[in-house]
């Protein structure tokens, strides 16, 4: 009988391990992720040998303390940053493994990302940076335009198709961010304090999108310590010092 080399038991493994998670309603796997950062001598153990698993459907609150590591752990699992060693599975690939081309691809798709600071493209305007992953995805023009108008107007947005960025509040930006997050309808959102640096009103406009999101059955992990936000949570993840300190269960 054929030998096969360790390349092809790796091979093996990996399609096992993704079959298992599958099955289980795996979504996102995490095995002993660690991110370190080097200034100079000094190493910050930004993420400190994480084990983390989210099932298909769970709204999962990350909190804890300025520095403890949760941008860089949400960063890790969308792909957006590698990790010094570990394991990510998500949806089934092993995102660990994938050159960065692919691995940008496969964000596009399967990730929508909101961050604490919006990070629209300043020279594109609202509908423009809700269009731009659509473009990237490949869509028909015109299919991306009626479609961002449409999200615009779900943000209550849709008499500001044509301002800039800078023309924006604070809270109208989030929500074209938010709009451009949820452009390509990825199963998975991530959110990085979406409001932690807005109004209440906005806060709780943004806390009823995602009661929206988590009904319909999306993926959802945000970094939070609004209590409006947490209160959807399926599961609260305390992170301090790159390390998960505590897990709780919320009845929903
Ligand atoms: N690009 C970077 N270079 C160096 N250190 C970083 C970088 N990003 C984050 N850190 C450090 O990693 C730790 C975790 O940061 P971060 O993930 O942003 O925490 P949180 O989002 O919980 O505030 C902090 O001590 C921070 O200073
Ligand atoms: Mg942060």
């Amino acid at each position: 009988m054929k030998e096969n080399s360790v390349e092809e038991y790796q091979e093996l493994d990996k399609i096992n391990l993704a079959k298992e998670l599958t099955e289980q309603g795996i979504l996102i796997f995490c095995k002993n992720l660690v991110k370190n950062y080097e200034i100079g001598d000094f190493i910050v153990k930004a993420v400190d040998n994480v084990s983390l698993d989210v099932n298909d459907g769970e709204f999962v609150v990350i909190e804890g303390p300025s520095g403890a590591g949760k941008t860089t752990l949400l960063n890790l699992i969308g792909g957006l940053d590698s990790p010094n060693s570990g394991t990510i599975y998500n949806q089934g690939v092993k995102i660990t493994d994938m050159d960065q081309e692919s691995l940008a691809l496969f964000r596009l798709i399967n990730s929508g990302f909101i961050f604490q600071n919006y990070n629209l493209i300043s020279t594109l305007t609202a509908e423009e940076n809700i269009m731009f992953p659509m473009n990237l995805s490949g869509m028909k023009f015109e299919e991306q335009r009626s479609h961002a108008v449409k999200l615009l107007k779900k943000m209550r947005l849709g008499d500001r198709r044509e301002h800039l960025p800078f023309q924006l509040s604070a809270g109208e930006q989030q929500r074209v961010a938010i709009a451009r997050a949820l452009a390509n309808n990825p199963p998975i959102i991530l959110a990085d304090e979406p409001t932690a640096n807005l109004d209440k009103k906005t806060s709780l406009f943004i806390r009823d999108l995602f009661k929206e999101l988590k009904s319909s059955e999306k993926t959802i992990i945000i970094a939070t310590h609004d209590d409006d936000l947490i209160a959807l949570a399926d599961r609260i993840i305390s992170f301090d010092e790159g390390k998960i300190v505590e897990e709780k269960q919320q009845p929903n």
